[in-house]
């Protein structure tokens, strides 16, 4: 494994804030796992392009990147390809390559940055879609046994911004990922405002390199390049509730943005949550909430991670304050023991 002279992370963390490690590694060819013994690594963390991490102190312990690259078609059938893609690969890149193979299933999930083998991670989802409708196969490095072994997407507690890896967070290292893809487009344009961009766009028959379009149109819409004003996309959790608190809710709020879910809970819009609450737009020294989307935490330039963190907490303080539910950070937060 390639062992990296500077242990600096602001290079690797999209919210640009400063850290450092213990050491720094980068992972680029899985035969590297096999001499994991001899470097007797301290509480390791595996990271991809760090676009959904805040660190509010330096880490500890060693980190490793991932940095297996490659994707390939491994099966196919009339229907269907089944296509493996190794953890360290840029997963935007990934959905336009699969495209440019006319395969669809992954045109609602462009442009969300980081890797492959972060995707299951989060369960990663944009416009309606996420990546349990085509994960099958996650391969991971089991650090409890030091050993690979497949895992049935079935088996990997899947939910909204969830899975087992969060759960367990550091247990399993994605290796890589098989999708099943379809040669035959499905197209999800259910989600608001998609259809719309669609047509403005003046497409009638979309196909699925049309809904990739339109779903990098809305999003540079709406959401910041972390290249331009750092982030890492939503800082929360949309809450899901129980549909009779939603009952509540309406009749004091009745704009609050709502989506029924499945054994009657509804799931509800933390940004307008946020917004209501009276922070978008705020912004204390280099840390602030978007003014174009409350969800959206930015570091302006020299924020540290305990600075952003503690903009999220004010944040949580007042939204518990005002509709008495307690938002969740999406990202993973680094913070001292
Ligand atoms: P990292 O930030 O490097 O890691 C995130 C977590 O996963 C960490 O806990 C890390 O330890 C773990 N991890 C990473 N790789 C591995 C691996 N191979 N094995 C084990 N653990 C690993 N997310 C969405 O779901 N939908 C969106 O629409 C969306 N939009 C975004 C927009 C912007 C502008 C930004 C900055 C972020 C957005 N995100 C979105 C969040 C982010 O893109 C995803 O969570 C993405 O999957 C993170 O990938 P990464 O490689 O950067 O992960
Ligand atoms: N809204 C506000 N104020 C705002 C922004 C939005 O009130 O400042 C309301 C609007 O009414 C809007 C609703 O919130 O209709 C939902 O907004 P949006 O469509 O932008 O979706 P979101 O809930 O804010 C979620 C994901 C995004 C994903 C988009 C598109 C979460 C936490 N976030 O955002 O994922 O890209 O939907 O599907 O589920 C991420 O996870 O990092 C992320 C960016």
């Amino acid at each position: 494994m390639k062992q990296l002279e500077s242990t600096g992370l602001q290079s690797h963390n999209s919210f640009s804030v400063t850290a450092s490690c213990r050491r720094l590694f980068a992972l680029e060819h899985t035969h590297d796992l096999a001499e994991l013994k001899k470097l007797q690594l301290q509480t390791p963390l595996m990271l991809g392009a760090g676009s959904n991490i805040l660190f509010t102190t330096d880490y500890p312990g060693d980190i490793i990147l991932n940095r297996l690259r490659g994707r390939q078609i491994i099966d196919a059938t009339d229907k269907h390809a089944y296509v493996r893609v190794q953890a360290g690969s840029d997963w935007h890149k990934t959905v336009l390559w699969s495209l440019k193979q006319g395969l669809s299933g992954l045109e609602n999930l462009a442009l969300i940055p980081g890797t492959a083998g972060a995707a299951p991670i989060q369960n990663i989802g944009a416009y309606g879609v996420e990546i349990s409708d085509t994960l099958e196969l996650v391969e991971v490095w089991d650090n409890k046994n030091n050993s690979a072994r497949m895992m049935k997407a079935q088996d990997c507690q899947l939910g909204y911004r969830d899975s087992l890896f969060r759960r367990q967070p550091d247990r399993y290292w994605i290796l890589n990922i098989t999708l099943k893809l379809s040669r035959v487009p499905r197209l999800r344009l259910g989600y608001k405002g998609l259809k719309q961009k669609l047509d403005s766009m003046g497409v009638e028959q979309p196909q699925a390199i049309d809904v990739a379009n339109a779903v990098c149109s809305l999003r540079n819409e709406k959401l910041p390049n972390p290249a331009q004003l750092a982030n890492a996309g939503s800082f929360f959790k949309n809450p899901i509730i129980d549909n009779q608190l939603l009952q509540l809710l309406l009749q004091d709020h009745p704009q609050l943005p709502h989506w029924p879910q499945e054994n009657s809970k509804s799931k509800i819009s933390a940004a307008w949550l946020i917004e209501a609450s009276g922070w978008k737009g705020h912004r204390t020294g280099d840390a602030g909430v978007s003014p174009d989307h409350a969800l959206i935490l930015i570091n302006y330039g020299k924020a540290s991670g305990a600075e952003v963190w503690q903009l999220a907490e004010n944040i949580r303080s007042a939204v518990k304050n005002k509709f008495n539910l307690l938002l969740k950070a999406e990202p993973r937060i680094i913070q001292a023991n």
